[in-house]
């Protein structure tokens, strides 16, 4: 996890965070005011102490024993009433940062680079929307309950104390130091503690998400143990560093207990000597003792309180390095209404990741509208990444692209991507009905008879109309309930209806058998008609019929030509047709 923003300094990430509450800064203020209500009765009790004993007990006024048991309802009833007021609002304002934090991440998340996807896993992006943004809630809530409200019952306490008797508490204030760096201590260790077990549960999610995904493979391979394994590895790393968190938020708290019991012992035992003095009364060192033993509770919470606000940093510094993140580059401003589909890649070269070096090099090709152009080449040739550009799905590192003599970074993301249709072996479904899935993209939906003309035309109707709910049918996540040539027919269906000028076929019917792709034959032909398309298939049968056949190696051009030219020439693609007829498809698609 490359969340380095752990450096950012936490004056900075709390004025970010507090920002987001800043909309709500109405609800969020009676919260605050909620607060100081109640800390402010807590010297009240300790104050009703001298009245009590020096006015009931002592010279046994009736009036004043009277007037207490009302005066201490009231008091609760106030502070009730002010801590539901202030720990619902707080709590309100809370969930309304978790939600646009929330939303806005998601949002990022939409209009980031496909790099992002690529260096981040879907797990690690996920424990962000989910365990992150509840880290960052807890800070925001239970923190600055406990910071405002325990924070101002200790200032209130405290300035009770100093006004009963100076001496003494000025004595209680020497030992505060010593209680402010154990606190100091822990804190350090937290933050690191508190980022590592982040990181581990984002590793525990991906772990498992793995296996979920691919739990037929681990069946078949028989794989389980390993898996437990490695799980077991993650899962017990994971609980090694939250026992150290652990350890050092159980010592911070008896030790930050120890100092306080010793002010105590100290202030009482030096009491007991003032207390001879003639102008002490029982009711005023009764008080004092009384808020010195309510300052312990806010006290010990306001030491705990770091491991939250700890937490809430790094999980807000983690949120932020999402939101901070890059953005899809939409600088372009030209639109075109519909192309008419002519492709041109003038030395194209591109570089995924430095260290590797790149993986095209000066493609030069040139599509007329209309034409089918098959790319060809063993895995890792560079197809797919040359096909990824023409979205820009990545942006080339070298040279320029372009549509109808357009350069594609020209024109706006959204008029771009607009021109072109992809399907690829990995039909993505949502989970919604089987209309909406055609329809997917569309913001009015799509017209019964549309979406039947086009599964028509993509031979899906027949096994839609045998569906228990026809179009209405909802698909399972990710499509389960359909077979892989269902699936892919309902990706041309949705093609057909998006009936963009340019179509990417890549390796679209790689993932069904010879008999389920004869059968999608018949339906791709009638979604390239009159399109320009870029076809990739790993079977070459399916692209014999392709106007031009470009053949590539080591991400270099290395012929192209038709079926017929390029057999005659005897070379690279002669090769590799020739070998696909001995060895079966050239191109394993496991392993592209
Ligand atoms: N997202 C990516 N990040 C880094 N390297 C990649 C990425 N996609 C592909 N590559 C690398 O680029 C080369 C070409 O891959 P690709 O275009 O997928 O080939 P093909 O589709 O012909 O199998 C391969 O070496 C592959 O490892
Ligand atoms: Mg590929």
């Amino acid at each position: 996890m490359k969340d380095a923003v752990v450096s950012q300094p936490a004056r900075e990430i709390y004025r970010r965070l507090l920002g987001y509450a800043k909309p709500y800064w109405k609800v969020f203020s009676i919260s605050i005011v909620g607060m100081l209500i109640f800390a402010a009765t807590e010297p009240l009790f300790a104050a009703m102490m001298k009245p009590l004993l020096d006015g009931s007990f002592v010279e046994r006024d009736i009036e004043v024993v009277r007037l207490m048991p009302f005066l201490l309802l009231g008091l609760f009833l106030i502070r009730g009433l002010a801590g539901f007021i202030d720990s619902y609002c707080l709590k309100w304002v809370g969930r309304r940062v978790v939600a646009d934090l929330r939303q806005e991440m998601f949002e990022q998340l939409l209009r980031s680079p496909t790099r992002y996807y690529d260096t981040h896993g879907s797990g690690q992006i996920l424990a962000k929307l989910t365990y992150n943004v509840e880290g960052v809630a807890n800070a925001t809530t239970n923190a600055l309950t406990i910071l405002v409200r325990d924070g101002f019952t200790a200032l209130a306490l405290l300035a009770y104390m100093l006004y009963l008797d100076l001496a003494l508490a000025m004595i209680f204030l020497l030992i505060g130091p010593a209680m402010v760096f154990s606190i100091k201590y822990a804190t350090r260790r937290f933050r690191r503690y508190s980022r590592r077990i982040q990181e581990r549960v984002g590793e525990l999610t991906h772990t498992a998400q793995q296996v979920i995904e691919g739990h037929r493979v681990v069946k078949a391979f028989g794989s389980e143990a390993q898996e437990a394994r490695r799980f077991a590895r993650v899962n017990e790393k994971t609980r090694s560093l939250q026992m150290k968190m652990v350890a050092t938020e159980s010592i911070s708290v008896p030790l930050v207990q120890l100092i306080s019991a010793l002010a105590i012992a100290l202030i009482v035992y030096l009491s007991t000597l003032q207390g001879l003095r003639e102008d002490m009364t029982v009711g005023t060192f009764m008080s004092f003792v009384v808020a010195m033993g309510l300052l312990l509770s806010p006290i010990k919470r306001l030491t705990a309180i770091n491991a939250p606000i700890q937490r809430g940093i790094v999980a807000a510094a983690s949120l932020f390095e999402l939101l901070d993140g890059e953005r899809e580059r939409d600088t372009g401003t030209r639109t075109l209404e519909r192309a008419v589909g002519r492709i041109e890649y003038r030395g194209v070269g591109h570089t995924y990741d430095p260290s590797k070096g790149p993986v095209l090099h000066g493609i030069d090709l040139t599509i007329g509208a209309g034409e089918t152009v098959a790319l060809v080449g063993r895995s890792g040739s560079g197809k797919t990444t040359i096909a990824s550009l023409l979205p820009r799905f990545y942006d080339a590192s070298v040279g320029e692209i372009l549509i109808d003599g357009i350069e594609v970074r020209e024109l706006t993301l959204k008029s771009l991507r607009a021109q072109l249709s992809l399907v690829s072996q990995d039909v993505v479904l949502f989970n919604d009905t089987v209309a909406n899935n055609i329809a997917y993209g569309r913001e009015a939906g799509a017209s019964l008879a549309e979406l039947e003309r086009v599964a028509e035309a993509a031979h899906a109707l027949e096994f839609i109309r045998a569906l228990p709910q026809g179009l209405e049918t909802r698909i399972g996540d990710r499509g389960v309930l359909l077979s892989g040539g269902q699936r892919q027919r309902l990706a041309i269906a949705r093609a057909m209806l998006k009936d963009a000028p340019i179509l990417v076929l890549d390796e679209a019917t790689s993932a069904l058998d010879t008999e389920a792709e004869r059968h999608i034959q018949a339906a791709l032909d009638s979604l390239m008609r009159h399109r320009t398309t870029l076809i990739i298939a790993h079977r070459l049968s399916t692209i014999e019929k392709a106007d031009r056949i470009v053949a590539l190696q080591d991400g270099r051009i290395v012929e192209q030509g038709s079926h017929r030219e390029l057999l005659a020439r005897d070379g690279y693609y002669a090769r590799l047709y020739r070998m696909q007829f001995v060895d079966g498809p050239l191109d394993d698609p496991a392993a592209a």
